[in-house]
């Protein structure tokens, strides 16, 4: 029997990237008592790995003139192909502009207008002398304006630096390398978490009048992902195995067109966004020839999917981690490159030994992250069990449908957290502190019998890494940029068998003491492949292309059929998730064409 501690609070937060923070900010600003739990340091979260900025619609670059909230949510809706809850986007465009300002209170040195003229593809570009000084904008895919905040290509760096040092400030408690494995709930509430140090491998308990997962994305599900090794989607399997909650759009991937091979680390849409360009083996310039009008900064996925059919049409650069394309950005001159690119700058040398001055950068669509999550209502209170809200990455809040615009997350990260936060706040006013021993404890032999298990297997157990190894292989080749009904049939029975098989995970290193980093991979495996069996069999029943899931066998959206959100479920010994659909909340703008060649399929 495993021994663990309890720790009250009134609310508890785990995830200590930029949401999760930002929420945590909002309730102990209200007088609450908050507890983060956080994987790693709070400033190695992944939200430091955000490159390119935020949309907020303030109008101030000289490209942006005009801006306002409903051009941006225009742009979103349209972005999202009319996948998205437009009253969740009406609150999101009115609240960023505040955000962004917020933020810059808060430290946040955002990239200014300057009294300089430059080229932008062929365009004298002339900042108007009454803007100087003031928050700049940069170019970015999919945006009728330029509305994309900056700090050169470090946004979410400084935003999560000068975050931290609010919570610092603030006194907010953060109890890091703790890893939140099992809901407590009854199936009607939650009532908290048991959490595992990373430490020493003990067990402990949070018991909160509300709880908050705000644990990010799920890319590493992925063999090529942006995503940072900590992105296994922990925090939503874990709302996933409680059997009530309900997982939103799984299928919905984002692919970012400029992942830098083989690392797979982003290479920003601001380097397309300041004008650099994407080129073929024969150094052609291919973009314009098939978004004449958008070019590279066509929508995220229309990008992605235009590279691919580029290089299945023999254009790729070959290379030992299969055809590439390159970026080119030489261009643009090392003053530009090392002012407003100077992280991708540092990147491409670090990992790849490339100068983006004077050489190409190789770049391929690459997992970069995900619509779909823990479905919440517009307050961020997740379905099916109360006193538990979600927000960020990890949430279907749902602000993205079914592709996100590049700069929208990071801007989602602080304007859910004001609004969520602040209703996290109202909520935790009028909730109870119910410690229930008999349900502790019930959850508490869960998470034990579950680690014993695996540890009484040993090296007889199945290898979690082989097992790992083909799930992120499946959905790389079975559930990628273009999915036929084939492939997904064969992905769902591939992970099917792997779901079994890691049932019966062992230990191939027998074993080690404290928290034990095998342990740990092990543990979280069949959670993973919960999560892989949601995306690829909610892939498979959408009979229709909409936004990043592109179906070649059904290559035009549906909104007859289709204009609905999966709901995954997973109900308690199911070897294979549930799908319900609900519909969409359309309060402004009905479904139209989105202006690309094929991404809609209406032209
Ligand atoms: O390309 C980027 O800088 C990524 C931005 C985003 O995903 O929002």
């Amino acid at each position: 029997m495993n021994s663990y501690d309890i720790t009250t609070t009134d609310v508890l937060v785990v995830g200590a990237g930029l949401a999760g923070e930002r929420a945590a900010v909002a309730a102990a600003e209200a007088g609450h008592n908050v507890i983060i739990l956080s994987l790693i340091p709070p400033r190695r979260s992944h939200s430091s790995a955000a490159q390119g900025g935020m949309q907020a619609s303030l109008g101030n670059a000289a490209m942006g003139k005009g801006d306002n909230p409903d051009v941006h949510m225009y742009d979103t809706v349209k972005g999202s192909d009319w996948g998205c809850e437009q009253d969740v986007a009406r609150m999101f465009v009115e609240t960023a502009p505040i955000a962004v300002r917020e933020m810059a209170h808060w430290g946040v040195p955002w990239s200014r207008v300057r009294n300089e003229k430059r080229m932008y593809e062929g365009t004298e570009i002339v900042e108007d002398p009454e803007k100087v000084g003031l928050i700049n904008a940069r170019n970015f895919g999919g945006t009728a304006k330029w509305r994309t905040c900056y700090t050169s290509d470090g946004a979410g760096h400084t935003l999560l630096y000068a975050m931290d040092s609010i919570v610092i400030k603030l006194g907010i408690t953060v109890h890091d390398r703790m890893e939140a494995i099992e809901l407590i709930h009854d199936g009607e509430r939650c009532y908290g978490v048991v959490a595992r140090s990373l430490r020493d491998g003990e067990l402990h308990v949070y018991i909160a009048k509300t709880t908050v997962i705000a644990t990010g994305g799920f890319g590493r599900l992925y063999a090529a992902s942006t995503n940072a090794i900590i992105n296994d989607g922990g925090g939503v399997a874990m709302a996933l195995n409680s059997g009530v909650v309900p997982l939103g759009n799984m299928e919905a991937i984002q692919f970012h067109p400029t992942g830098m091979v083989p690392s797979w680390i982003l290479i920003t849409e601001g380097a397309r966004g300041e004008g650099g360009h994407l080129l073929d083996k024969d150094g052609y310039r291919f973009m314009p020839d098939y978004e004449p009008k958008y070019k590279e900064l066509a929508s995220r996925d229309v990008v992605s999917r235009r590279i691919m059919q580029h290089i299945r049409a023999g254009h790729g650069v070959e290379s030992p981690y299969g055809p590439h394309v390159w970026l080119d950005i030489r261009h643009l001159g090392e003053h530009r490159i090392n002012t407003y690119l100077r992280e991708i700058s540092t990147i491409a040398r670090t990992f790849a030994g490339i100068d983006p001055v004077k050489e190409l950068i190789p770049v391929r669509p690459t997992q970069h992250y995900t619509m779909g999550g823990i479905r919440t209502n517009k307050d961020g209170k997740v379905y099916g069990l109360d006193n538990l809200f979600s927000l960020g990455e990890s949430a279907c809040w749902d602000l993205h449908g079914f592709n996100r615009l590049g700069g929208n997350s990071l801007a989602e990260t602080v304007v859910a957290g004001r609004i969520v936060g602040k209703k996290i706040a109202e909520y935790t006013n009028d909730a109870t502190l119910e410690v229930k021993s008999n349900l502790i404890q019930e959850h508490v032999n869960k998470v034990s019998a579950r680690m014993d298990a695996i540890r009484a297997r040993g090296k007889n157990g199945e290898n979690w890494v082989d097992i790992r190894k083909e799930m992120q292989m499946t959905l790389e080749l079975d559930v990628g940029i273009f999915r036929t009904g084939e492939h997904l049939q064969h992905a769902v029975s591939k992970l099917s068998d792997l779901y079994e098989r890691a049932q019966n995970v062992g230990l191939m290193g027998g074993g080690g003491q404290g928290a034990d980093p095998e342990l740990v991979n092990a543990m979280r495996l069949p959670g993973m492949l919960k999560l892989a069996l949601t995306i690829a069999r909610g892939a498979l029943e959408r009979k229709e292309s909409r936004g990043s899931h592109f179906r070649e066998d059904y290559p035009k959206r549906d909104d007859e059929n289709w204009l609905k959100r999966t709901l995954a479920y997973w109900p308690e010994g199911a070897k294979l998730p549930e799908l319900k659909y609900e519909s969409i909340t359309i309060t402004e703008i009905p479904p139209g064409d989105r202006g690309y060649g094929e991404s809609s399929g209406k032209k």
